[in-house]
């Protein structure tokens, strides 16, 4: 078997720090991507940290020949497929570019990858295919309902095509990998989440407006049934889930067949919660006021990671200051990501 891993999307967030991860696993690299909401800069910051760099290849996996270009130049044993398109806003008014770019991406990526024989995928889902679980914590056994929007439901149909896949023909091995909510970046300071625009998500919201880019948090609703009121997420250091991925790809090479796997820590904290750990941590202060709850947020939602640890032998071992202390040091090094002059401090 060869030893080449084939990356989509592996200049964004979680990319990124998988591309690393993988070569200081002493693997072979080719990235696509096509950089619409990444910078090509990420990959210097992973050359700068491990003196390796992947093969890059700027494209869109929805082009089959560039696909087949790719599958033909390089013995390529794996692909971890990052490349998607992923907030949930932008899903609701557009969900014809969510099911063209994730959907229709994937479908094209799994026919190359079938054409050329390689046949061992691991595939970014997300915990919000379990849409709104009744009980918590959330495992694998947790019914998957219908998602609370179209992005939610790209994934559930991603899961669901290669489902069929997998039953349809043996030589797929798959692993389903469903996240709960990647922050935190990596400990060197180089490397970290690069939001284009007004972030979608908690962490890099509140490390903007710490730095000052944004002036005040808005928590999305204090009414929902929690202690205090806000929304409850199951938060995970990205160097802890990018290690999933490369244990999954272990596993699914001796053990055939599709698995699903979630990754998370199995603790939940409310976004009070973050922020005063975020205060405390940085010694920032962050101010926030409430305002309505977002259309489709669930009250909370955090795992059970157990099946991942007795299978895989995996379980994240980084706290919720590890993830804070590493995301304030990124975002005080490059306030505006990949795009700032770097001026490290730490
Ligand atoms: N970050 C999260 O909170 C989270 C949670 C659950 C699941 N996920 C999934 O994990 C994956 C990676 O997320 P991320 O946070 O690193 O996002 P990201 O936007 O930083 O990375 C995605 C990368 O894919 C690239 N891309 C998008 N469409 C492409 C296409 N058609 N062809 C080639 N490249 C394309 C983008 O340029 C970007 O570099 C996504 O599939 C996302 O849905 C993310």
């Amino acid at each position: 078997m060869s030893n080449t891993v084939l990356v989509t999307g592996g200049a964004g967030y979680i990319g990124s720090h998988a591309v690393l991860a993988l070569l200081q696993n002493g693997k072979n690299v080719v990235v696509l991507d096509n950089l619409s909401n990444s910078l090509r800069a990420a990959l210097d910051h992973v050359e700068n940290i491990c003196g390796k760099r992947p093969v890059f290849v700027e494209g869109d996996i929805r082009d089959s020949a560039l696909l087949d270009q790719v599958f033909s130049e390089h013995a390529i044993e794996a692909v971890f497929h990052f490349a998607g398109l992923k907030a949930v806003g932008e899903s609701v008014r557009e969900p014809e570019k969510y099911y063209d770019n994730n959907v229709a991406g994937t479908l094209t990526l799994l026919k190359t990858m079938n054409q050329h024989g390689v046949f061992n995928f691991v595939f970014s889902s997300s915990a919000t295919v379990y849409g709104c679980p009744s009980e918590m914590p959330i495992s694998e056994e947790t019914k998957v309902e219908r998602p609370t929007n179209p992005y939610g439901r790209t994934k559930l149909i991603i899961e669901d095509m290669l489902r069929d896949f997998s039953d349809a023909d043996e030589r797929w091995n798959i692993a389903l990998l469903r996240y709960f909510n990647p922050i935190g970046a990596h400990e060197s300071g180089l490397l970290g989440e690069h939001p284009q625009g007004i972030p979608n998500n908690l962490l890099p919201y509140i490390s903007q407006v710490a730095i000052g880019t944004l002036k005040e948090l808005k928590v999305f609703g204090n009414d929902h049934p929690t202690p205090d009121g806000t929304g409850i997420r199951d938060y995970i250091h990205v160097v802890d889930l990018v290690e999933g991925h490369l244990k999954a790809l272990d596993f699914i090479c001796e053990h055939k067949g599709l698995h699903t796997w979630n990754l998370g820590t199995g603790t939940g904290y409310s976004v009070i919660e973050i922020i005063d750990s975020f205060e405390q941590v940085t010694g920032q202060n962050i101010p926030y006021s409430f305002t309505e709850r977002r259309a489709g947020d669930v009250a909370e939602s955090w795992s059970n990671p157990a099946k991942a640890k007795v299978e895989m032998n995996w379980v994240a071992s980084r706290t919720l200051e590890d993830m804070i202390r590493d995301t304030w040091r990124w975002q005080s090094n490059y306030p505006a990501g990949y795009a700032s002059t770097p001026t490290p401090t730490h």
